[in-house]
């Protein structure tokens, strides 16, 4: 009876052992780095994102510099986003960017018939947005009209951007008071041709794409980065067929729009703040399925790119949840939670780790829509959990890419289950180490044992973002709820880091 006791008990020992202790191994045994554009936003003429987020009016008491805020400017700064898409999204292949230049009473109005059907004043324009990266030190990324706008449009919008000789387009610049060419780099032609760019097939996308591709110029010192309209989620023919037909050789990327919505039907999305673990779960199934997309993708794209020439470009995604009650359903403004924070660092995890392919990305959107890193209303502004993972995961931006090698552990929901666990590692130029740890399972933290293989550290400090419930937020009674603190959990034990990683959290460790 008692040696049946003893075998019990090492058998309890041996399960609760191999739930809890996980063991990581990191090399540095790779040159790849991870580009700091996978940090990149995207800030569409959508609902109040550029206005009543990054546009004030005339009059307006907040602080602004030419009308645009300063408050989200200075935050946005903070997280040193590396690049900024504008002007859609859909918004892109309606819009005529000719409206938007010049004298702002004289600017023509248009109807924004992909969100909401309101009136667009135009007042945000080219000079506007340039201001605005200028003001955040970012790259525009500019998605030029190929749904509904020419050729000769898109060619004469670089010229005007791009050109420093004399000719008619730098004639108006320089009128409209720019002496100098911006020298945009990032070049989008067309945006979700497939759907609201057009409703096209890939094959006459791509053979659009050359047309408009080509007379969008290179000129004296300004290369362009023309990216093509990529797939939808999983429409792998489409990857295929922009590779075969537009060839490695004529595009720098291609891109790749994937949303993860909770229950994953578009017609009852499910709401941001309301859900149960049930319903969580489902969520972060939905937003692992990025692992997949990625994964696929660069496998179809290595067929005719073996030496990666081409990037893939994720320049949407994030979570996509019913719009808050009593909002505009075309505005697309939700809440944001822990939850949202725990797909922004398993997303940015999955990209670090693809960093050989995905070379940027864009989470949708930077202020008011979707998956937002700020939230405004009058004067006042709030940090989303999702800003705080991006201030964390700054570390990361063209820092080298270190590989990881794991088990995860399994967080199960009924017969269901998901790898608990997701990292990324990095080392930057100082040399420091950077290790990025997503607990998934709200009920249990993760015992980890890690091996940092041919590197040499002495001390770890760390910072976490957690919270009680997954449907935690910051409001704007309460803006601080969710935010980072010091994580003083990890240890140096011999030649290995040992921690804890507590249930429902993002931790991320500097070792130096
Ligand atoms: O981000 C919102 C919308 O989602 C974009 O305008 C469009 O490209 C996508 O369908």
């Amino acid at each position: 009876m008692k040696k049946l006791f003893f075998f019990f008990i090492s058998l309890v020992s041996i399960y609760a052992n191999a739930q809890t202790e996980t063991k990581i191994t990191i090399s540095n045994a790779s040159d790849q780095v991870i580009s700091k554009h996978i940090y990149g936003h995207f800030s569409e003429h959508l609902g109040r994102c550029i206005y009543d987020g990054f546009w004030v009016d005339e009059n307006s008491t907040i602080p602004n510099k030419g009308r645009i805020r300063l408050d989200v400017v200075e935050a946005l700064k903070k997280i040193k986003v590396p690049n900024l898409r504008w002007p859609g999204g859909c918004f892109a292949d309606e819009y005529h960017w000719r409206d938007g230049i010049g004298p702002r009473n004289l600017r023509p109005k248009m109807v924004n018939t992909n969100w909401g059907g309101v009136t667009e004043d135009n007042s945000f324009g080219t000079h506007e947005f340039l201001e605005l990266c200028q003001m955040l030190q970012c790259e525009p990324y500019i998605a030029g009209n190929v749904g509904s706008g020419t050729v000769e449009e898109m060619a004469k919008w670089v010229e005007y951007l791009n050109f420093d000789g004399a000719s008619p387009m730098t004639k108006i610049r320089k009128e409209n008071g720019m002496e100098k060419p911006w020298k945009v780099s990032f070049w989008g032609v067309g945006n979700e041709s497939w759907g609201c760019g057009g409703n096209m097939t890939a094959a006459y996308y791509s053979d659009l794409y050359r047309r408009y591709a080509t007379y969008a110029r290179d000129y004296p010192g300004a290369p362009l980065k023309r990216i093509a309209s990529g797939a939808n989620s999983d429409d792998y023919n489409w990857t295929e067929t922009c590779m075969k037909n537009i060839g490695a050789g004529r595009m720098w990327g291609l891109t790749l729009h994937y949303y993860t919505i909770p229950t994953g039907k578009w017609n009852a999305k499910g709401s941001a703040t309301k859900f149960d673990e049930q319903q969580y779960f489902s969520t972060m199934q939905n937003c692992l399925r990025m692992e997949e997309l990625v994964t696929k993708h660069s496998a179809i794209m290595d067929k005719y790119d073996p030496k990666k020439k081409v990037a893939l470009i994720v320049d949407e995604w994030g979570i996509w949840t019913d719009v808050e009650p009593g909002t505009n359903p075309g505005f697309l403004y939700q809440q944001n939670s822990l939850r949202d924070a725990l797909i922004a660092g398993t997303t940015l995890n999955i990209f670090n780790n693809h960093s050989d392919r995905v070379k940027m990305a864009n989470l949708a959107q930077t202020i008011n829509v979707l998956q937002s890193l700020i939230l405004t209303e009058k004067n006042k502004m709030i940090l989303t959990p999702t800003y705080h993972i991006f201030d964390l995961y700054k570390v990361h931006q063209d820092a080298k890419y270190l590989p990881i090698k794991f088990v995860s552990p399994d967080y199960a929901m009924g017969d269901k289950k998901i790898p608990a666990l997701n990292v990324s590692a990095s080392q930057d130029a100082t040399g420091a180490i950077h290790i990025s740890l997503v607990n998934l399972d709200p009920n249990r933290k993760i015992s980890l044992s890690t091996e940092l293989a041919g590197i040499d550290w002495k001390t770890v400090t760390g910072e976490i973002l957690t919270s009680t419930k997954l449907t935690d937020i910051n409001t704007f009674a309460d803006p601080n709820k969710i935010h980072n603190v010091k994580f003083a959990g990890a240890k140096k034990s011999g030649n290995l880091l040992k921690l804890d990683v507590p249930a429902q959290s993002v931790v991320v460790l500097e070792l130096k």
